[in-house]
């Protein structure tokens, strides 16, 4: 497999194509954390505001630890999922309490903290530390399953999609490769219309060589 021609391809197609979300630029490590907390179940365009707003009244992890938690649902009043609004707070006392204030960049250290999972930590470690680790949400799941022509349910299939996941990231621009990736799945290879004729990867896509592209990924039965 030419790994780097799909990472070439999709990082020059990122550069004319790719959001241009608040978090994107940040380099605040604390601020991504709250911007993958935000996003694990809810648009990006619902999200926004609600970073925003968030960043402007707890603007560093130490407020987020000391705040009182009627603030912190407050602040969250709307998104939906309110585990999360706690899960946050829990996490950013724990990093406050026991690693000194600074997140801990170590994926297995990381994804013991309340909230926080393989691809949460993958989303925050490669985007606030530039380290090589994959993400693999639905999406991801999708443009995988596409890309590779995988024919064995998501759900039946972690461990093959984690490795290619992290067979493709680019151990050069991890963090970019990774919002990258989110972006060909939120607005190129969508569920029920892939656009084919607009995909960084159409000329090395086994989905769409196979004419699979609307049948992938496919559901485990019920
Ligand atoms: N979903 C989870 N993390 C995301 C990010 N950083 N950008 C866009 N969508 C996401």
């Amino acid at each position: 497999m030419d790994w780097q021609w799909f990472r070439t391809q999709l990082l020059t197609w990122y550069g004319e194509y790719g959001r241009d979300l608040p978090w994107r630029p940040t380099a605040d490590p604390y601020a991504v954390l709250v911007s993958e907390f935000m996003l694990q179940q809810t648009q990006v365009m619902t999200v926004i505001p609600y970073y925003q707003r968030w960043l402007k009244q707890l603007p560093t992890l130490a407020d987020c630890a000391q705040a009182q938690r009627q603030d912190i649902f407050k602040l969250w009043e709307g998104l939906g999922y309110y585990r999360r609004a706690e899960y946050l707070h829990q996490t950013c006392q724990m990093i406050m309490y026991n690693y000194g204030g600074n997140i801990p960049q170590e994926l297995a250290i990381l994804i013991t903290l309340p909230g926080i999972g393989r691809t949460t930590a993958g989303g925050i470690l490669s985007h606030a530390f530039n380290l090589p680790l994959p993400i693999l949400d639905g999406n991801v799941q999708r443009v995988l399953s596409r890309l590779f022509a995988l024919t064995t349910p998501p759900n039946r299939n972690q461990k093959q999609l984690w490795h290619y996941s992290q067979a493709l990231l680019d151990p050069d621009q991890p963090g970019r490769f990774n919002q990258a990736l989110m972006d060909v799945g939120a607005g190129v290879c969508l569920p029920k219309v892939p656009h084919c004729g607009r995909c960084p990867w159409q000329n090395g896509c086994m989905g769409e060589q196979t004419q699979q592209q609307h049948t992938l990924p496919v559901r485990e039965p019920a």
